[in-house]
This record gives C-alpha cells, structure tokens and sequence, in this order.
C-alpha cells in the first residue's frame, strides 16, 4: 500500500526533464487545455469576481518528495500528491494564482509564460506594473528553454548554478522577446530566474511542466510570508489555493545577482540568502577562466544612476517590508553620521512614553538577538507593555534572518502600537537582514549603553 503511494508523479514533469520533444508535446497539451479552459469560462458569462474567493488551504509534506536524477519528483504522501495536483490544475488549465512555499519566502505563482495568467500577479498583490518579476524553473533544461537560441552562459554563472541552485540565488539574463512575455520584465531586457530548493516549489514547477513567475506572496510593501497562516491573513480571499509547507528556511529572498556586465564584475542588486562571502569564496576557488570577477554590492560598492530611477533594484523605489505599525531600528553598532545626537535605553523610554497619546499603556515589541545588552534596560519599564520576539545570538545571522519576517508579522498581529529592532553586524546573512530592516524602519536612533 505505502509502495503504491511512491508514485512517479505526473507524466509532465517525468517527460519535461526527459526529453525536449515530449516537452513540446506537453507544451501542446498545456496550451490545448488552456484554450478549452478559456472557451469554458467564456461560457460562464457574467466571469465570477476575483476578489472574494474563499481561499483553500492544502497542507504539503516537504519530507515527503524527492527527485530523481533527472529531477523527477517523487512524491510518497498522498495528501501532498494530491495538493499539487490541485495547485497545478487552478495555474495551468485555470490560469489562476496559487500561493507557495520556497526556501526563502513564500512565493505567490502564475504561468510566466502566459501573460494574463501573471497580470493575476500584479492584480493580487496591487503590484506596481514597473516592479519586474522573478521567473521560477525546476531543471536546467527549463532554464536553456527560456534564453535566447544560441546563448551562451557566462563561466562565473556556470560556477554559480553548479554550487547554489537549486537554491536562494537569482540570476539575470538577457530576455528574448519572443519567449517572455513584457509583462514578466516590466519592459527590461533581462529576465530573473531562479530555482528553488523547496521540494514543494520544485515539485509544483516540474508537475506543471513551466517556469512559474513568482514575486513573494505579500500585499506590496508588507513584509514577506514565510508561514503559509501570514499568506492567509494578508491575502486571503484574493486566492484560490495556499499550499502550506511549513515555515521557510532562510527566512529572507533569494540574492539577486547582475552577472551581464562587459567587466565581467558580479553585481549584488540585492542581498539575500546566499551570503556574499559565500559567493566570492565560490568564485575564488572554482573560477578558471581568467581573473576571478569582482563581486559588487549595490549602495556599498556602486551606484548606479539608472537603478535609482528604474525600480530594478528591488525595494529601492516604492515601499517594501513594513508592517502596518512603525518600525524604529535601534543602532547599537554603527557609528552615528556627524551631528545625530546618540540617547542611552533611558532616553528612549522616555521619548516612547512622550508619544503616548492616551492614558492606556504603550505595546512595544521589541526584536533583539538573543544576546542583546540593551533589552534589560528596558524592558524593567513596567509601564510600557512590552512584547519581545528573540532573534538569533550575533554569532548566528542566519537565525536571525530566518525568524526576521515572522517577527514583524507576529509583533504585528499582536496589536503593538510600534516595533523596535536591534541592529545586527553587516556579515553574512547580515548584510540581508539589515537591507530590509533598513528599508521597514522610518526612523533610526542610535543607543549607548554608557550614560
Ligand atoms: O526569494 C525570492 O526571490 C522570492 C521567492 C518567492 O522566490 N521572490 C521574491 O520576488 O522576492 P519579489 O518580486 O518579491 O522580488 C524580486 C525582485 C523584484 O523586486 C525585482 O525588482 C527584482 O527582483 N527583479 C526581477 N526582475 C529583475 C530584472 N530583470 N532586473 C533587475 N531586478 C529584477
Ligand atoms: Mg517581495
């Protein structure tokens, strides 16, 4: 019986790895049931309303898929077979969005290939139109069929796919017009494209046999899901189908990384998962293909005029990772710029408490390292009412990364009236965890411990 459940699942996905022709094949059928989908739903006059659906939510078992060599995923619990299927039905013959896990965030996906199944994307999310997205593959030969005939892969991309995918690492490439729709883009002539490591991501990609677009599952400008309940509070009856797959790993999006510049240098357009280091360390000992590329990080090594302007820069130009309540970010590592005044734990109670514009006592959450020399100076205020999400210890940005999202979410539906985070060093998936908290804070004040 627990035999049968090992299905081979799918003919999609098994055949798409296998074979480029039974992957065009497959493409015909995709679009065949596509058109008849479409003729059904012409049928069903006047179209239900897209705001308001009752949003399912299917439970996946990761640990329960595997992939073969190919990248065939193996699927042992039914539940999780059925689930899948499901999700690929509502993207491919519905066009519909579904909500799914990743190892950074959850991901909200549509048919990258199919302009209006993404315009769903933008519909969802009240999305900018300018904001381009990330294109989702389950195979490498998912990723040939998406670049332009005769293409050839830069050698420090070659090093990277083989060390960091599947994994939290986007890479762009030029676009062909004629494969990727505009809307993907939003009118660039790269594309971003990543793949996954979550099993339910790579499973959902390969059973519908086509790269999904997939922005992180969040309203814009929220804080990004990385528990399938804060897809449903934020999104919930603007989709049909979460899948849930448990909390995300990383906890923060994937790296997204500029490879296509004629000084061959490796451009950070945002940090994420994949740690820098990690990336020049990889280079530095893999590359040899001449001089190892310089890896570049955006704001920190170079500017560059036209990623201010354009938003290609992700949550450079518009709004991103706040919670409804303010963030104040408290510095306690930096150096303050010249001329800002630096407070002690007391002074910041006591600017806190003249903002309290009632009588009834201030919600305050509070987000440090577990190590944090600031939190018992003022967390003893017995007048304020505090609610502390413990981060990772210094030593361990990567906890601190993962748990970073959830805490904003947490903090929030907790009803505090404002969130403070503790600053944490600049190294590894620090770097990441400090671009969005940098980008959630409003304000910023600088704590000494010495009064
Ligand atoms: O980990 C992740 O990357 C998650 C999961 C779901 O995969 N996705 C994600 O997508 O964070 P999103 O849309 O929230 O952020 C992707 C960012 C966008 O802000 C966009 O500016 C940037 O990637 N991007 C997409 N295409 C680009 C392009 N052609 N050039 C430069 N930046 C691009
Ligand atoms: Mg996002």
């Amino acid at each position: 019986m627990r035999a049968s459940l090992i299905c081979l699942v799918h003919h999609h996905g098994k055949n798409f790895v296998h074979s480029p022709a039974v992957h065009y094949h497959i493409t015909l059928m995709n679009t065949l049931k596509r058109c008849l989908a479409t003729i059904s739903r012409l049928w069903q006059w006047p179209p239900a309303p897209t705001l308001s659906l009752s949003t399912q939510v299917l439970k996946c078992d990761p640990s329960s898929i595997s992939f073969d060599a190919d990248g065939v995923p193996l699927i042992k619990s039914s539940e999780t077979l059925a689930a899948i299927r499901t999700a690929s039905r509502h993207l491919v013959e519905d066009l519909q969005t579904v909500a799914f896990p990743t190892e950074t965030v959850y991901g909200l996906g549509a048919l990258a290939l199919d302009a209006s199944a993404s315009a769903r994307i933008f519909a969802t999310k009240g999305r900018p139109p300018d904001n381009p997205l990330i294109v989702h593959i389950s195979s490498q030969y998912m990723l040939l069929s998406l670049l332009p005939a005769g293409y050839t892969i830069p050698s420090a991309y070659r090093v990277l796919i083989e060390h960091f995918w599947p994994g939290p690492l986007t890479l762009l490439f030029p676009r062909d017009p004629a494969k990727i729709p505009s809307i993907i883009t939003a009118g660039q002539p790269t594309v971003a494209i990543r793949m996954p490591s979550h099993p339910v991501a790579r499973a959902l990609i390969a059973i519908s046999g086509s790269p999904l677009a997939a922005p992180s599952a969040n309203s814009s400008g929220k804080p990004s899901p990385t528990r399938a309940e804060h897809v449903l509070r934020d999104l919930g009856g603007k989709l049909g189908l979460i899948l849930d797959g448990g909390f995300c790993d990383v906890g923060l999006e994937s790296t997204v990384v500029d490879g296509l510049h004629e000084d061959g240098s490796i451009r950070v357009l945002r940090p994420g998962g994949v740690p820098v280091e990690d990336i020049e360390r990889v280079l530095q000992q893999n590359f040899n293909q001449g001089a190892v590329p310089k890896v570049l990080v955006h704001r920190r090594d170079f500017l560059d005029e036209d990623i201010e302007q354009a938003p290609t820069t992700p949550g450079m130009k518009y709004r991103h990772y706040s919670p409804s309540v303010p963030v104040k970010l408290l510095r306690t590592i930096s150096k303050p710029p010249p001329g800002v005044e630096v407070i002690t734990p007391l002074d910041l109670l006591d600017s806190l408490k003249r903002s309290m514009t009632s009588c009834k006592s201030l919600k305050v959450g509070l987000m440090t390292p577990s190590d944090s020399s600031i939190v018992e100076g003022l967390v003893n205020d017995a007048e304020i009412q505090w609610h502390q999400y413990v981060l990772g210890s210094s030593a361990e940005p990567a906890v601190t990364a993962q748990r970073l999202f959830d805490g904003l979410l947490t903090l929030e539906k907790a009803g505090v009236d404002i969130i403070l985070i503790e600053e944490v060093s600049e190294d590894r998936e620090g770097l990441a965890i400090m671009n969005r908290v940098k980008k959630a804070a409003g304000e910023a004040y600088w704590i000494t411990m010495s009064a």
